[in-house]
C-alpha cells in the first residue's frame, strides 16, 4: 500500500468500558483520578465509556479540551421515536460523546444486538459524527469447534455491511473473544494477533486499501501484567478494557504499556 493512500496512521487507542459500574458522583472521582495520571500522555487516543447516567458528570468533569474522549456503550440507530429506554446519537452528542461501542458481546447476548442491528447503528453513528467501536468475538464453544474464523468472518461482513468507505478512518474494530471477557483468561498474544490479522484481511477485502488502516483493538481480561506483550503484536492497535479500567492506576499502566509499544507511525 502506498504511503499517500494511508488515511489513518493506526494511532494506538485505549478505551475503558465501565459497563454498569459507577454512579454519577463516583464517576467524577474516577475521571479526576484518571485525568491526573494521563495528563502528559501523548501519541495515543484515550476513551472512557461510562454508563449513560454518568455521561453528564463525566463531560462536566472533563471540560472541553481533555485528553480523554468520552464514549457510550451502545445507542439506537434512529434519531428519535417510540423506543422506550433507548438513547440516540444526537442525545449522546449533546454530552460531548465522540465514540460509541456497538455489538459488545454482552449486548449481543442479553439485548439481542444482532449483526444487522450493529450495521444499522454503525452507519447511524457515523452520520451523527460518532466513532463506532464495533465488537466481534467467538465463544469458547465456537473456538473449540474450530469455528472462530467463520464466526469472525460473518460478524465482520454483516456488522459492517454498508459502512461508508469514505468514513473508514472513523471506524474502530474490537476483537473480544467472549471466553476472555471478565474471566481472567486472556488470549495469548499470538492467538489474538492471528484473529486481528484475519480481521485486517477481511477489512481490506471489504473496503480496499483504506481497510488496512482501520484500528483493531483487543479486549478480554487486559491487565497491566499482560498488556505489554499483547500490545507488542503488529496487528493489535490498542485495548478495550473492562474491569481494569475502573482502577485509575491499572488503566494508566495499560495506557503506558500500549504507548511505547506502538508509537504513532507518523512521529
Ligand atoms: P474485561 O477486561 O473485564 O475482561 O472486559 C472486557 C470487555 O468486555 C471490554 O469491553
Amino acid at each position: 500500500m502506498s504511503k499517500t493512500k494511508r488515511i489513518n496512521p493506526r494511532r494506538p487507542l485505549v478505551a475503558g468500558n465501565w459497563k454498569m459500574h459507577r454512579t454519577a458522583s463516583d464517576t467524577k472521582v474516577l475521571i479526576e483520578d484518571i485525568v491526573k495520571r494521563v495528563d502528559r500522555v501523548a501519541n495515543i487516543d484515550l476513551v472512557v465509556c461510562p454508563p449513560f447516567t454518568s455521561l453528564a458528570a463525566a463531560h462536566e468533569t472533563l471540560g472541553r479540551h481533555s485528553i480523554l474522549a468520552l464514549g457510550a456503550q451502545t445507542m439506537h440507530s434512529s434519531k428519535e421515536g417510540a423506543f422506550t429506554g433507548e438513547i440516540s446519537g444526537p442525545m449522546l452528542r449533546e454530552f460531548g460523546v465522540r465514540y460509541v461501542i456497538l455489538g459488545h458481546s454482552e449486548r449481543r447476548q442479553y439485548d439481542n444486538e444482532t449483526n444487522e442491528k450493529v450495521a444499522a447503528k454503525a452507519i447511524a453513528a457515523i452520520s451523527y459524527h460518532l466513532r463506532p467501536i464495533v465488537c466481534v468475538g467467538e465463544t469458547l464453544t465456537q473456538r473449540e469447534a474450530g469455528e472462530t474464523t467463520a464466526i469472525i468472518d460473518t460478524q465482520i461482513h454483516t456488522s459492517l455491511a454498508g459502512f461508508p468507505v469514505d468514513q473508514i478512518e472513523e471506524l474502530v474494530v474490537a476483537y473480544e473473544p467472549v471466553w476472555a471477557i471478565g474471566t481472567g483468561k486472556v488470549a495469548t498474544p499470538t492467538q489474538a494477533n492471528q484473529v486481528h490479522r484475519q480481521i485486517r484481511k477481511l477489512l481490506v477485502k471489504m473496503f480496499g486499501d483504506p481497510g488496512a488502516s482501520i484500528r483493531i483493538i483487543y479486549g478480554g481480561s487486559v491487565k497491566p501484567e499482560n498488556a505489554v506483550d499483547l500490545m507488542a503484536e503488529p496487528d493489535i492497535d490498542g485495548a478495550l478494557v473492562g474491569g481494569a479500567s475502573l482502577d485509575a492506576r491499572a488503566f494508566f499502566d495499560i495506557i503506558e504499556a500500549t504507548r511505547p509499544a506502538r508509537p504513532n507511525v507518523n512521529d
